[in-house]
Parts: C-alpha cells; structure tokens; sequence
C-alpha cells in the first residue's frame, strides 16, 4: 500500500535537464516530491519543470554546474529555501569520455574526473548537512562500468569506479545520522549521451542502438525511467535498510 511514496520529501536532482536525471526527476515527482530540477542548460531545466507541472508535480528549475563548489553550494541552498527541507539528492550530472589511458591528456582526464567524480563528492559533501536534520536519501548514478571496466574508457571507467567506492565510504560514514548512500549502475540507456558517444566514434544513432542491444543480455538498451524507478526505490523509506550498494540496472549487463 502506498508503496514508494514522497510526499512531503524534497529531492534534489544534479544533470536533470536531460536523460537519466530528467527521467529521475519525473518520476520523483510523480511519487509526491517537490523537485529541485539542477544543471547547466535553463531552456532544457524550464522545459522539464513545465512537464512537471503539467502532471501536477511541483519543481523548480536552479541553474548547477558540479565543477564549481559554490554552485553546489548554490543548489542546496536553493531546495531548502524553495521547498524548506532537503531530503533526497540524485547525482546524476556526468560526461562521456572515450580513450585508453595512451590516447588520455591530462586535461581530458582531469575534466572527466572533475564532473562525474568530484562533482558527485562536492554535491553531497554540500548536501549532508541539510539531510541530517531529518535522513535521507543520497542515490549516486554510477554505471555497469563502475563494477567492471569496458575497453577504450580509462577516465570514465575511473570515475565511475571512484563513483561507488565514494558511495560505499559515505555509507559508512553517515549511516548513524540516517543517510543512505547508494548507487544505481546502469548499461546503456537511450540518452543524449549515448548519441554523443556513437558521434565520437563516426557510428550512426540508429547502429549504435542496435549494436548495443545486440550486446545486451536483454537485447535492447534501456530507458531513462528504467533507471528512474530503481533510484525511486532506493530514495524511499520502503529501502530503508538499504545503504552503499551498488544496483545494476543492466538489461543483464553485469549477469555474465
Ligand atoms: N546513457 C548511458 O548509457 C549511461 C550508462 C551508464 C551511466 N550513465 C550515467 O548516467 C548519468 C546521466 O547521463 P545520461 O545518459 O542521462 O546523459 P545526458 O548527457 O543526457 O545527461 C548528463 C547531464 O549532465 C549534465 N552535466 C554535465 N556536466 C555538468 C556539470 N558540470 N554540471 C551540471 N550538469 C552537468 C549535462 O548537461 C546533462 O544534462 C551520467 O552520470 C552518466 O555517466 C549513462
């Protein structure tokens, strides 16, 4: 009854302006949360918020960059002022990267560390404080390639490791104050992203869809609300004995 519910809870949502983090907030809202929708684009944010409102979900758009700390700091501030509270953060804002670690500069490298890692280390390090007044829920989008290395990807499947390894040690770390941490590791989903990064490689959207699912386990890439109902559930109270795990949301990726 009721299951998965959050009313009266206000989730915050970093790279919501698009993909995974859209689908995120949609769905959170959908579930009675009031949305912190944050990223860089503020056409794409206002766009999402109006779909928000338009289901009857509350939302508000706060421009975020997660390479800069006081915008981090910016963000969290915003949801509690807006909303009052802060209860759930979604880290969902991230880069692609292709390269193996010869064909890495150190600029790539430091780029890709800087958004999908640090970024991820600087929102929580920034939203812990709020989320002690009342617990909460931290749910971190990781990848498949957080659990396993695919070839051709050194910063990005550095930084997703270091995405887990950081939420295992946030568990630990505030477990006692009624913080969960965990992470949601998905394999390909239909996103921007995945477009961006058949362009890098020359590939055809359509090819690289189906090159993907044929990969798959499952035969076909998954979608943004996929991974959306999975960080539902770990940021609602029925996963309350659940802290630093890492969820595939696969299509059977990390079965083989
Ligand atoms: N699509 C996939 O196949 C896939 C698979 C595994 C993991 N992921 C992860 O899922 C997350 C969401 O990616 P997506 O697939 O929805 O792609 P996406 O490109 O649609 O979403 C990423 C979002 O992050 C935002 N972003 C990038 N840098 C930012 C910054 N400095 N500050 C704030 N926002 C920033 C982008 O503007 C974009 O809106 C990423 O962390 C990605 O690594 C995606």
């Amino acid at each position: 009854m009721n299951a998965f519910r959050l009313e009266g809870r206000v989730a915050l949502v970093t790279g919501a302006t698009s993909g995974i983090g859209a689908a995120c907030a949609e769905v959170l809202a959908e579930a009675g949360a009031a949305v912190v929708v944050a990223g860089r684009s503020v056409q794409r944010g206002q766009a999402v918020v109006e779909g928000i409102a338009r289901a009857g979900g509350r939302a508000r758009f706060q421009p975020l960059d997660v390479s800069d700390d006081a915008s981090c700091r910016a963000a969290v501030q915003a949801a509690t002022t807006a909303f009052g509270r802060l209860d759930i953060v979604v880290n969902s804002a991230g880069i692609g990267a292709g390269g193996a670690v010869l064909d890495t500069t150190d600029e790539d490298w430091l780029a890709v560390l800087e958004t999908n890692l640090t970024g991820v280390f600087r929102m929580c390090r920034a939203a812990v404080p709020p989320l002690r007044a009342g617990g909460g829920a931290i749910v971190n989008i990781g990848s498949d390639w957080s659990l396993f290395a695919g070839a051709g990807a050194a910063a990005y499947c550095t930084s997703k490791g270091g995405v887990l390894l950081l939420t295992k040690a946030m568990a630990q770390d505030h477990a006692r104050e009624g913080i969960r941490v965990n992470c949601v590791c998905p394999a390909e989903i239909d996103t921007p992203m995945l477009a961006t990064t058949a362009d890098r490689h020359g590939v055809d959207h359509a090819e690289a869809l189906a090159r993907y699912a044929e990969a798959l386990p499952v035969g076909r890439v998954g979608t943004p609300r996929e991974v959306a109902y999975a960080v539902l559930y770990l940021a609602s109270d029925e996963a309350r004995f659940i802290t630093g795990i890492a969820l595939p949301v696969d299509g059977g990726s990390t079965s083989r």
